[in-house]
């Protein structure tokens, strides 16, 4: 792959011949060099309205990724060059650490090196041989069982196994792969047993992680999110009401130009205060900054101690912003830890009104805190007021079973419902040791508890950062580990940058290999299986493309059980047509029905789409047809009855009396030209979508081209897209 080496041979003849040099000095030479250089460069896209862009080419050839990977190669530095042959000849001599950077390297494309999964799994092979490693054991695994999309033959056995290695070294992820493999039948026979198994014993390393971090948790700042999501999915914002995966806004002060305060008074607090929490917890594009909001938080404070005469609403605000600096104190953030500033604090913000986390971090204190402060009574007290939130139900629940009173198992089981972490862990704990949960419940527990600690299990926040940085092909192998562990929502963004539905109005196909389709079908499936109903409709989508009709009927379906307006409208269509079913008129307009029950935004195009089908059924029944058309039934309960009426009264003066010559002709006449009515009819329907829908097209073209310019704007530092010409791009913005 790499030209140069031959010219960097003997540049580096002295080094390699010499007999003082060993394998760990080559390393710490090609360190040194490497450490000069950042890991990753660094550059967003950012439009004029100072948002984030970030582009997803949507085609992809193997030469591309060939023009690719010769576009990354020229554009290494020297000293890049030079390490990468250090690195080689220090692993070809055993050196297990350059060994393990190379397979990194290769696999993840660290320090802007080219990737290559033959490569990768190669050096990580290079490791294992030498000592077990569970993170080697683990990226090899991942290698055979996805093929890198292409690049490597797909050996389910050899996955399963190396998983196994890697398990059985302590890797949490593995945990998580064969837990979900077991629980799915992913190349393995299906075991709830098994699978229980795997996520108990990765749910019980996380719950020492938790109690291990500073009182109230670690922070989970989640990345795992739908790349979807940032264009509202794939089908517009509002399709069948498939919730966002986005979760962390990126500005609070939203809530306050929405009005969301609609008192009398003026308060002089909110700004401050939203502020403050968006420091304090940070967004997807920001990190959260503990010093600034300890500033924030100690000004508010400040103030609200000087006040005289305070309206109700500054109160809260004083109070939420004191409890926020007594927990920077409690758990060091920003400043040292001191338990009794931060009480101190605690109490403060009681003061000014009670809130329900105050008291319950007032508890853990008292009960977890320096042995100074304990004491378990006040404990108790405090999580008794503290049963508003979540974690002081449970902790309140937790202290009485701990004094022996077993109506505390009521108070856990409110708060698992509330969804509170420690919660679901303890219930479920409590449970299977009564055997009183099945596996399946047990399971799906589990995975919740697991997947709330996604910043821990996965390279998700990564992968985000490196779809922003314009690396998508990077990204794609975060997504891919986090979908193999099973996180729905990595699975659909993993399916996403292997394979896009061509928009409305394009006509060109996406240009992809069967691999990739085929690793984006895999996955769209597992997506659907945990109730994404937006993946069944692509997938649905994907299959009426390869013209797989039954199996896009199976998709849609799927989607359908779980009332989703577009799967019904498509499965209509189906019917319709008698792609993949019997041609079935009848089937067709209950699902058109359906679709208009589901969403009344569908409206037009719904009643559109049953006029068409009226029109066709009505030719059917009259020219005789073997096609099911609408039944009676229907028809009287539907508000077109005048038309249904016509029709009845058309087929009894048919039916009725003697056939006279002039109705034989008419019907044969029909017959013959029932062709030419399908497409006439269809031609009037198209004109009427057309006009009716042409404000609609207009807008929506004119808008994705201006995204589409501003995506592929020349950007000095940025010529990626040199190589990229008659591509497609998708692309997704996010407000900074
Ligand atoms: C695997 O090997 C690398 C390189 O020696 C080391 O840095 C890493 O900690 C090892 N991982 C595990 C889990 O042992
Ligand atoms: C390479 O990048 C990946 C993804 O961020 C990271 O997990 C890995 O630790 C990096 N490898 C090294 C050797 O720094
Ligand atoms: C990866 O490296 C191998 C040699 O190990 C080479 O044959 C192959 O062409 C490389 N693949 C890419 C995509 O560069």
């Amino acid at each position: 792959m790499f030209g140069w080496k031959l010219l960097l041979l003997s540049s580096l003849g002295a080094l390699v011949t010499g007999d003082g040099i060993n394998h760990v000095e080559l390393y710490n030479q090609a360190l040194s060099l490497l450490s000069a250089v950042p890991q990753f460069v660094n550059q967003q896209n950012i439009n004029n309205d100072n948002q984030v862009i970030m582009s997803v080419p949507m085609d992809y050839t193997i030469e591309y990724q060939i023009a690719l990977n010769e576009e990354i190669t020229a554009n290494l530095s020297s000293d890049k060059l030079l390490a990468y042959e250090l690195l080689k000849e220090s692993s070809e001599l055993g050196n297990i650490e350059a060994s393990y950077l190379l397979g990194d390297i290769n696999l993840y494309g660290n320090y802007t090196y080219p990737k290559n999964g033959t490569e990768a799994l190669k050096y990580y092979k290079r490791v294992t041989e030498i000592e077990p490693n569970a993170t080697a054991y683990f990226n090899t695994g991942f290698i055979y069982s996805t093929g890198l999309f292409g690049e490597i033959e797909i050996d389910q056995a050899k996955a399963n196994l190396y998983y196994n290695f890697a398990f059985n070294q302590g890797d949490l992820r593995a945990g998580m792969v064969l837990g979900y493999r077991f629980l799915n039948g992913i190349s393995v026979k299906t075991d709830c047993e098994r699978s229980e198994f795997y996520y108990q014993s990765v749910a019980d390393r996380l719950r020492d992680f938790y109690d291990s971090s500073p009182l109230g948790g670690p922070h989970l700042d989640s990345y795992s999110l739908r790349l979807s999501d940032f264009k509202d999915g794939v089908y517009g914002k509002g399709v069948d009401g498939l919730k966002s995966s986005l979760t962390r806004r990126n500005n609070r002060y939203d809530y306050l130009l929405s009005g969301s305060y609609s008192g009398n008074e003026d308060p002089i607090f909110d700004s401050l205060y939203w502020m403050l929490i968006n420091e304090y917890e940070g967004s997807y594009l920001k990190k959260r900054n503990f010093t600034n909001a300890l500033n924030d938080a100690t000004y508010v404070r400040e103030h609200a101690l000087k006040l005289k005469n305070m309206i109700e609403i500054d109160k809260k605000y004083a109070a939420r912003c004191i409890y926020i600096l007594g927990k920077l104190y409690l758990r060091g953030e920003g400043v040292q830890t001191d338990y009794e500033k931060a009480l101190e604090y605690f109490k403060e913000s009681t003061e000014f009104y009670p809130l329900s986390e105050v008291y319950n971090e007032m508890g853990l204190i008292y009960e977890f805190g320096p042995d100074s402060m304990y004491d378990n009574e006040k404990a108790g007290k405090c999580y008794k007021k503290a049963t508003k939130s979540a974690n002081g139900i449970y902790n309140y629940g937790r202290w009485l079973m701990n004094k022996g009173n077993q109506t505390g198992i009521d108070y856990i089981e409110v708060a698992s419902t509330y969804r509170d972490l420690e919660a679901i862990y303890t219930l479920n704990e409590l449970n299977s040791a009564n055997d009183k949960v099945s596996c399946s419940n047990s399971v799906s527990m589990l995975k919740f508890f697991i997947e709330k600690f996604d910043p821990i299990v996965t390279s998700l926040e990564w992968s985000f950062f490196e779809m922003i940085y314009n690396r998508p092909d990077n990204a794609l192998v975060g997504y891919a580990m986090a979908a193999e562990q099973g996180f729905e929502s990595a699975q659909s963004s993993a399916a996403y940058l292997l394979y896009q539905l061509p928009d409305l109005f394009e006509e060109m196909p996406t240009i992809t290999t069967k691999e990739r389709l085929e690793m984006a079908i895999a996955y769209l499936t597992r997506s659907s299986l945990s109730s994404n109903i937006e993946s069944a409709c692509v997938l649905g989508d994907i299959y009426c493309e390869m013209q797989d009709y039954e199996k896009a009927s199976a998709a849609y379906d799927l989607a359908a059980t779980k009332r989703s307006s577009q799967a019904h409208f498509n499965l209509g269509w189906l019917h319709e047509h008698g792609f993949g079913n019997k041609m079935d008129f009848n089937m067709a307009k209950r699902h058109y029905d359906l679709a208009l029950s589901h969403n009344s935004k569908a409206y037009l195009i719904v009643k559109l789409a049953l006029l068409k089908l009226r029109f066709k059924s009505f030719i059917n029944d009259i020219t005789g047809g073997t096609v099911n058309g609408i039944s009676k039934d229907d028809e009287i309960s539907s508000k077109l009855s005048g038309w249904a009426a016509w029709v009845d009264i058309y087929k009894k003066v048919r039916n009725s009396g003697p056939v006279n010559q002039e109705q034989v002709i008419e019907n044969e006449e029909f017959e013959d030209s029932e062709v030419d009515f399908g497409e006439f009819d269809d031609i009037i329907v198209l004109c009427l979508i057309m006009l009716v829908l042409a404000s609609f097209i207009l807008v929506h073209y004119l808008n994705r081209r201006r995204l589409n310019q501003v995506g592929n704007q020349p950007n000095a530092d940025n010529n990626n897209n040199d190589n990229r010409g008659g591509f497609n791009f998708e692309v997704n913005i996010i407000a900074i």
